[in-house]
């Protein structure tokens, strides 16, 4: 774990605007920074990055967080890998707690699994480029398929000995314990004897979305068709198949540039593309695309083009694959390679500007694109028709977005000759059925883990609801929370005592004097732990709830509420408060806060109490309520006068 220091010092020393930076072009707007969010595809800059508070807010997303935030919303780091990279950006280090036993060793196995496959992947390189057996062999096919030096060094492609064990030796030699190189796949071990699993195959390493290597695909250099033309590194505790997508590490800055994301099979396609300058395209590596994977080119765009090079039936046989990523709500479009070639051979064959041609004006929808494939085949055949048009509606109907959908639905008409209202009616009965029973899923399903009740954007609130009122509070206690205000207490016979008191701890002191409690859990929450950071002598500010290892409702509302722009919706000049002049006049804003959730709640109470005046039977009940409606009704009367007037001490 890393130590809870290292974290407030990471969080000290990031300049948000210089982490941000990197990924999205930033603009300055007053005090913040602003510009496109990099997680929607909008036309209007509405995402902010505030360098005093820390924080970036993204209005069309509603994502929002610090620097630690950022990185694992949009570079898919984890928590640890979005401080160490920060720690390393900043020249910050880190210091690690005591873990337990178990952490220790899992965090220290991972580590040893990355060492190890980083050792490989170095063994490997060196080997093809420094050996001669290296050199005649396998770069001489690497040559041969017209890959250039640097390429091949951009991406790190290596040579693994046709010797039984050289690397297992090797590795074995350098300290590296038999167990890792077998968790790793690198040595398998059989009847006890060790062997190297990519023994005589060109390599090509495996990149996390950080750049470490952590698995290997190896390619034979025979044409043999009893040999496998791949072996590939096995599930290892930091290779999972599933949530890697071949060449992201080398892509993703030019899909965020160019805003898509081409979907090719092989790791040649991927490195023949990078060499013709087409640089925003991963691979599945021959599997069927995962949901995770699909989550992480979504983090980038959420235009995807697939090219293909299979035969019709391969490509029919992907279409459940692309439901799913309709299903995402991504934009998807084909590009179908000409006969026999796939995007590698045609890249080598072509031209830049054809190949250009092919993946830009080339791709079709996908929609479309199954459209007339289904057509063509079910021609004069009436009962595929059918079965053609519901599969089409099918895939229609998994697009989120309405818009989207009833533009589908539109085209297809005219594509299937099929009315449009007839197209509609069946979308939307499918839509129907499915919404049933994903309702009948979740009312099964388990609580998760805050009740719904912990909502804390009700944008219009209830009349009686003191949500604003308690907003206004929170804020003040985050933003203000360590001023101090100065206070009268008064004296008998003498001259009131004045005193300086934060104005967190008098906001806490105003409430529980009156027993009250706010409405909104996470309000609450917030001044609960504020209260208890008090009584341990200390003065919370906003990074106390924004750590960034996890987004709940509290860190979301911290951050909503200290955005600027949010300050100034209808809502806070409705009430009025003066944000301009808050901080001159703390002191009344936060008098006049206080009593204005005051005032409310004690509307609400004296509503209460007329309601059970209607329903009271008994006679004495009905004495007492009175009289406690009485005496509300003074001191609300009490409050509104003072909240009239301007309060000045
Ligand atoms: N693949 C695999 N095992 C195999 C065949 C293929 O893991 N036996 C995976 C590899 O990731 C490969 C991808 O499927 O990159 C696509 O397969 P294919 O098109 O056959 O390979 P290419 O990468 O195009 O290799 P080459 O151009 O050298 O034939
Ligand atoms: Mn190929």
């Amino acid at each position: 774990m890393i130590s809870r220091q290292t974290i407030a010092r990471i969080l000290e020393e990031a300049r948000i605007e210089e982490v941000i930076g990197e990924f999205v072009k930033l603009k300055k707007s007053g005090q913040n920074y602003k510009g496109l969010s990099p997680f929607t595809t909008e036309r209007n800059p509405s995402f902010y990055v505030s360098p005093a508070k820390g924080i970036y807010k993204c209005f069309s997303s509603g994502k929002g967080g610090n620097a630690v935030n950022f990185l694992m919303e949009h570079e898919h780091f984890t928590y640890p890998e979005a401080l160490q990279y920060l720690a390393k950006k900043y020249g910050i280090a880190i210091e690690v707690d005591a873990m337990t036993p178990e952490e220790t060793q899992a965090e220290s196995e991972r580590e040893t699994l990355f060492q190890v496959s980083a050792f490989a992947q170095k063994f490997f390189t060196d080997n093809l480029l420094e050996t001669e057996t290296g050199k005649a062999i396998g770069l001489a096919y690497l040559k041969g398929r017209d890959l250039k030096t640097d390429t091949i060094q951009k991406f790190q492609l290596g040579y693994s000995p046709d010797g039984w064990d050289a690397f297992t030796k090797h590795a074995l030699n350098n300290g590296y314990k038999l167990e890792y190189l077998e968790k790793t796949g690198l040595t398998i071990t059989k009847d006890g004897r060790s062997y190297d699993r990519f023994r005589g195959r060109v390599i090509f390493p495996v990149h996390n979305i950080s750049g470490r290597a952590l698995g290997f695909g190896g390619r034979t250099l025979l044409t043999d068709d009893n040999v496998p033309k791949y072996v590939n590194s096995p599930e290892s505790e930091i290779y999972n198949k599933s949530q890697i997508l071949y060449g992201l590490y080398f892509a993703k800055s030019a899909i965020i540039r160019l805003d898509n994301c081409f979907l090719v099979e092989g790791y040649t396609d991927v490195i023949s593309l990078h060499q013709a300058g087409i640089e925003n395209v991963v691979a599945s590596s021959g599997t069927a695309l995962t949901e995770e994977q699909i989550r992480l080119i979504k983090r980038y765009t959420p235009n995807i083009t697939i090219l293909y090079d299979g035969d019709p039936a391969g490509i029919k046989a992907s279409f459940r694959g692309i439901d799913m990523v309709l299903e995402q709500g991504m934009n998807v479009r084909i590009v179908l390679f000409p006969d026999g070639e796939d995007p590698d051979s045609f890249a080598r064959k072509h031209r830049r500007e054809e190949l250009e041609e092919l993946t830009g004006k080339g791709a079709q929808d996908f929609i479309r694109f199954k459209t007339s494939l289904l057509l063509k085949e079910a021609a004069g055949d009436p009962i595929r028709r059918a079965a053609l048009i519901k599969e089409i509606v099918g895939s229609i109907s998994l697009i989120p977005d309405p818009i989207f959908r009833s533009v589908y639905i539109k085209e297809c008409s005219t594509l299937l000759e099929v009315q449009e209202p007839a197209l509609m009616a069946s979308l939307n009965r499918m839509l129907y059925q499915r919404n049933r029973r994903r309702m009948e899923q979740e009312a099964t399903r388990q609580e998760v883990d805050y009740p719904v009740e912990f909502q804390p954007r009700q944008d219009k609130p209830e009349p009686e609801s003191s949500e604003y009122q308690e907003r206004d509070l929170i804020r003040l206690m985050l933003m203000y929370g360590n001023h101090d205000l100065m206070i009268a207490d008064p004296v008998e016979n003498g001259e009131p005592e004045l005193h300086c008191i934060p104005v967190s701890r008098y906001i806490i002191e105003e409430i529980q004097r009156d027993h009250l409690k706010l409405l909104n859990p996470v309000y609450q929450k917030i001044l609960d732990e504020f209260d208890q950071a008090l009584q341990a002598g200390e003065i919370p500010d906003e990074k106390r709830f924004i750590l960034g290892d996890e987004e709940t409702p509290v860190s979301t509302t911290v951050i909503d509420l200290l955005w600027k722009p949010y300050e100034l919706s209808e809502n806070w000049i409705k009430n009025r408060v003066m944000v301009i002049s808050e901080k001159e006049k703390l002191q009344q804003a936060v008098e006049t806060t206080i009593l204005s959730f005051k005032s409310k709640t004690i509307d609400r109470m004296i509503g209460e109490i007329l309601q059970d005046i209607k329903t009271a039977t008994d006679e004495e009940d009905i004495m007492a309520l009175q009289m406690r409606h009485k005496a509300l009704k003074e001191i609300s009367r009490k409050i509104n006068a003072t909240l009239g007037r301007v309060v000045v001490r």
